[in-house]
């Protein structure tokens, strides 16, 4: 009996434990996928209409469907090949989170999580199916789901329905007009928002650079990055690039300011002019040369982040 009651007590105690284990890795595993802030703040130009939510379903069953399941629990069909849960869309940590964050992760994806921005181009269906993720119920079917989308068969109702559809097709030109707009906010959107994040890793090269800080420095640059300084040798590679500023440091202290004219977006690729305007001051007798530099770079994204890719200045 004694030694039944330990057996027993040295089971549950080993169930606990792989228990602990398992929900601690998957919470890991959730918390692992960081929106930036600014990405969460990203607008949604997409309002929550019939229409949209009615696209954004048609959406979803064509691409989501298979692994996250009708009913958006994370159960279809796929969802037991992959290693990764799809998550759990009618879970109130997922609807805690702001369209930014949802549309991000849908844009970017990560690991089973296809990336769609190349399968669904229009910014504006992805925010669709943003809309539609919101209608999936909210804590196991307690709540009613905030847009009603099945299709109701009452025949009055279809009548109505018929005339409605009629006045839309005469509005389909003035509709037509509003997506394009609307496509084009949410363009501006992204690509605004893209543009903050490659400013915001201009500026921590220039904080580098006036904090003299190499090692700070290797992280702005992609790890095969090209730097061509203005008459010297080319340098190739972070590793490089961070060991000329090493030198570089030992006689110079800069004081300079990164300040961007133009910046272009070619999907991963980014190319940004700009200036370098500041002095240096040289360490052994602290006389000071002014600087004044034009500036081009091309940025390249990697697994969400923005670095410099090539950089040069003259
Ligand atoms: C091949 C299977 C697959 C397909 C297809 C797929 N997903 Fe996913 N999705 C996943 C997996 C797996 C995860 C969890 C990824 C992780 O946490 O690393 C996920 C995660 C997500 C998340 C984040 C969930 C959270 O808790 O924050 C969102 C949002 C999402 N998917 C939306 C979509 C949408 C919308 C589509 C269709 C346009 C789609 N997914 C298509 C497998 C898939």
């Amino acid at each position: 009996m004694k030694n039944k009651n330990k057996v027993l007590v040295s089971i549950s105690a080993f169930a606990l434990i792989a228990c602990s284990f398992s929900v601690s890795t998957y919470l890991q595993s959730k918390k692992d996928w960081v929106v930036s802030e600014s990405a969460k703040k990203i607008k949604n130009p997409v309002k929550t209409s019939d229409e949209s939510v009615k696209s954004g379903k048609a959406l979803y069953a064509k691409h989501c469907k298979s692994c996250h399941g009708a009913g958006g629990k994370g159960d279809g069909s796929k969802s037991k090949e992959l290693d990764t849960p799809c998550g759990d869309f009618t879970s109130s940590d997922f609807q805690e989170q702001s369209d930014g964050s949802i549309f991000y992760k849908i844009n970017e994806g990560r690991k089973d999580m296809p990336s769609f921005k190349k399968k669904i181009t229009d910014v504006e269906d992805i925010w669709a199916i943003v809309n539609y993720a919101r209608t999936f119920d909210r804590g196991g079917n307690k709540e009613k789901p905030k847009v009603i989308v099945e299709e109701k068969k009452d025949p009055k109702e279809e009548a109505i329905k018929k005339t409605k559809d009629a006045e839309v097709k005469k509005d389909e030109k003035k509709t037509l007009v509003e997506k394009k707009d609307k496509a084009v906010v949410a363009a501006d959107s992204i690509s605004k928002h893209e543009k903050t994040s490659i400013a915001l890793v201009l500026k921590h090269f220039e904080e580098a650079l006036n904090a003299s800080d190499s090692l700070k420095i290797m992280t702005v640059f992609d790890t095969n990055a090209i730097f061509m300084p203005k008459q010297k040798i080319t340098v190739g590679g972070a590793i490089q690039i961070n060991d000329y500023y090493k030198q570089l440091f030992k006689t110079n202290q800069l004081n300079l300011m990164i300040s961007v004219e133009a910046t272009e977006l070619s999907n991963d690729f980014a190319f940004v002019r700009g200036n370098l305007i500041g002095e240096r001051i040289f360490i052994i007798d602290n006389h000071k040369a002014p600087e004044e530099n034009s500036l081009f770079m091309v940025m390249k994204k990697t697994k969400g982040e923005w670095k410099i890719y090539y950089s040069m200045y003259n």
